[in-house]
């Protein structure tokens, strides 16, 4: 592998739709976690040049940090804490329009305004999630979670 991602432009569906399938080309054949989260985050990123992107792993019942792209973050969050251990907690995705208006939200840097959260469920057990900070208010919605899911989806344990 190794060939270049292919950036495109248009409405955030036409990126998602140039770009997915771009992603699910290079982790399909690569067995490695790790390896495969990384290249997600690393696609994602470039493509649509968020602020943060990257994944936690469940780990001894806490989220821990996993592959990224951005600046450093927390490295540990607690179950219901965050937006990221309520995601985990309830099992569901959390779009957050203002990041400051949010209960509880940590902030890993105070230039993120607002984030979308995934959980990766495998047979209903959560095993990590994918957390996006923007540096612009209201940046996520349906279309975000729904094309997100996609990978969520195809990401092997
Ligand atoms: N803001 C997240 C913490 C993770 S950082 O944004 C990378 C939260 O509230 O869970």
């Amino acid at each position: 592998m190794a060939e270049d991602l292919k950036v495109t432009q248009g409405s955030k569906a036409e990126q998602y739709q140039d770009i997915i399938p771009q992603i699910l080309g290079i982790i399909s054949d690569e067995p490695d976690l790790i390896a495969n989260l990384a290249n997600i985050t690393a696609a994602l990123k470039e493509q649509f040049n968020w602020f943060w992107v990257g994944f936690y792993l469940v780990k001894d019942n806490e989220l821990v940090l996993a592959p990224f792209q951005g600046p450093i973050a927390c490295t540990r969050i607690a179950k219901g804490r965050g937006v990221c251990g309520d995601a985990w907690e309830k099992s569901e995705v959390l779009i957050v329009a203002d990041v400051d208006a949010y209960p509880g939200h940590i902030a890993c840097s105070s230039q993120s305004k607002s984030e979308i959260v995934l959980p990766i469920l495998r047979n209903g057990v959560c095993m990590g999630v994918l957390d996006i900070d923007s540096s612009e208010l209201n940046t996520f919605d349906e279309v975000d979670a729904q094309y997100l899911q996609k990978i969520i989806d195809a990401i092997q344990f």
